[in-house]
């Protein structure tokens, strides 16, 4: 089966890891300067769980046999995208991060966080991959296991976020 449904599963797998990519990044820089060690290793464990994700969702390409070439995720995810490259710009200007520059930052992410979840995983990915192919070989699972970890993402983020405004966790 070939047709337009095909052309968009490619570029939302694509996108997808690239914007796991990024955010793992863009996660462990956060972590590197940041002083409060609480809230490093938050950090650093949503930074390694986002580059798993784009693991799986690479595997999960291959197992659909889909050749992904790159395309411009900046031109496809749009405001998205463009924010997330706004906030790995702020990070690069910083040697270090205060508590109120981390919150800013964070809010930015979390609606990054928001949107590269369930919304997308759930609600746009599957049914597209479940149109593609007959059998499941476990992407569901695998699909909901990227989702679960998405939701810890936005609470842990809240959670810093809370910290960083009142000192309290
Ligand atoms: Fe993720
Ligand atoms: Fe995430």
């Amino acid at each position: 089966m070939y047709n337009i449904n095909v052309e968009i599963l490619k570029k939302i797998l694509n996108c997808s890891i690239a914007l796991e990519e990024k955010l793992s990044k863009v996660y462990l820089s956060l972590a590197k300067k940041v002083s409060e060690l609480s809230a490093k290793v938050l950090l650093e464990i949503i930074a390694f769980e986002s580059e798993k994700h784009a693991l799986i969702l690479r595997e999960i390409a291959n197992l659909l046999n889909l050749a992904l070439q790159s395309i411009d995720c900046r031109e496809f995810l749009g405001a998205l995208y463009i924010d997330l490259e706004r906030v790995e710009y702020e990070l690069h200007k910083k040697e270090s991060l205060g508590l109120e520059e981390l919150a800013k930052l964070l809010e930015s992410l979390i609606i990054i966080e928001n949107f590269a979840g369930e919304e997308t995983y759930h609600k746009l990915l599957l049914p597209l991959i479940k149109d593609f192919i007959s059998r499941d070989y476990f992407i569901t699972m695998l699909i909901d296991k990227i989702v679960s970890d998405e939701k810890f993402h936005e609470k842990a983020i809240e959670s810093i976020i809370h910290f960083s405004k009142t000192g309290t966790s």
